[in-house]
């Protein structure tokens, strides 16, 4: 199809993708047998069939049960190579990637393995398919602030190693509850590190939560922000400040924040000047990769090729590159 191939030519970045939530069913049972774990499905399609989620919390606890026959460094490597095989036959230049230690150290994986299979393949997609990485570690909010720390304590040592493409700090899971004030202290403890900062708000969570991870966690862009709308002196100011809200069409289908995608504010938010871009989040588990989410967009909201190039350019823009790089691809 023609609109595909002018998506996939599009230079883009990819800025609100769970790595873990990368890992394909075929590539879950593979490592299963490698690993002697036994999946509580028979088959793949059995486990594809049981994505039907009614909310984030429903996914939530699929993916974390999946990320569970991650092991070794060379299972976090053959996943991140397998995204970034995949980001670059969407015409991804740059992707920042979020990744859940806490999943992995709760079941016994060091630290050092996660940095390790995901870092090796940043740089050998940086080196071969000139695809450039970096990674923004997060923090489950589900879990106390203290364990947010601790994990920030361990992940330290390591700063040096991956100075190159650990560039931030994200927050995640399940955001109802779980508000930006709860994580005000790590956060403002990471900002003093240098990092760049971001949150998820407002995605099943109110549009004050938007406010607070701006205004509390100070963070520089919102994944998601969707929930913004609500709230009208909000959208003035995301408009205002140019704040990047890393949208992702196909999990809010899939997760039920929208009925449908012809409902979904992306064109909505883009048209009233906001700094919107399109990410895929979970796309093993939500149907598609980047370029489907904008060709999906494209077609149930009618955004036109001037609009797509404007996404894509966004995502550039709201890359925490350094501007000789942004440059490269406006
Ligand atoms: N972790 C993985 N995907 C997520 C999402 N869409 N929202 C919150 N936490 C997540
Ligand atoms: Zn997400």
């Amino acid at each position: 199809p023609r609109l595909l191939q002018f998506i996939r030519a599009l230079p883009k970045a990819e800025l609100h993708l769970h790595i873990e939530g990368t890992l394909e069913p075929e590539l879950m049972f593979e490592l299963a047998r490698r690993n002697g774990i036994e999946l509580p499905y028979p088959t793949v399609e059995a486990l594809r069939a049981a994505y039907r989620f009614d909310d984030l919390q429903s996914f939530l606890d699929l993916y974390y049960a999946g990320a569970g026959v991650l092991i070794q460094e060379a299972d976090f490597y053959d996943m991140t190579m397998a995204y970034l095989r995949r980001a670059q036959r969407d015409g991804i230049v740059h992707a920042e990637i979020m990744f859940d230690p806490q999943t992995h150290t709760a079941r016994g994986v060091p630290m050092e393995t996660v940095f390790a299979g995901i870092g090796r393949a940043l740089r050998d997609a940086r080196d071969t398919l000139g695809v450039s990485g970096y990674l923004l570690l997060s923090f489950l909010r589900h879990l106390p602030e203290a364990d947010a720390f601790s994990t920030l304590e361990q992940a330290l040592p390591l700063r040096d190693r991956y100075q190159d493409i650990w560039m931030g700090i994200g927050l995640d899971s399940a955001e109802k509850g779980n508000p930006p004030e709860k994580f005000a202290r790590v956060f403002a403890r990471c900002r003093e590190l240098g990092f760049r900062l971001v949150a998820h708000a407002g995605e099943e969570g109110p549009a004050a939560y938007v406010r607070d991870a701006l205004d509390i966690l100070r963070v520089e862009r919102i994944d998601h922000g969707v929930r913004s709308e609500e709230d009208p002196d909000l959208m003035r100011r995301l408009a205002q400040e140019k704040v990047p809200l890393t949208v992702c069409p196909l999990s809010n289908l899939r997760l039920c924040v929208f009925p449908s995608l012809e409902d979904h504010n992306l064109a909505r938010m883009l048209r009233q000047g906001l700094m919107v871009t399109v990410n895929s989040d979970d796309p093993a588990y939500f149907g598609g990769y980047l370029a489907d989410n904008y060709l999906a967009c494209a077609e149930s909201l009618g955004l036109d090729e001037a609009e797509l190039a404007t996404l894509a350019g966004n995502s550039i823009r709201a890359s925490f590159l350094p501007p000789e790089q942004k440059a490269q691809w406006l």
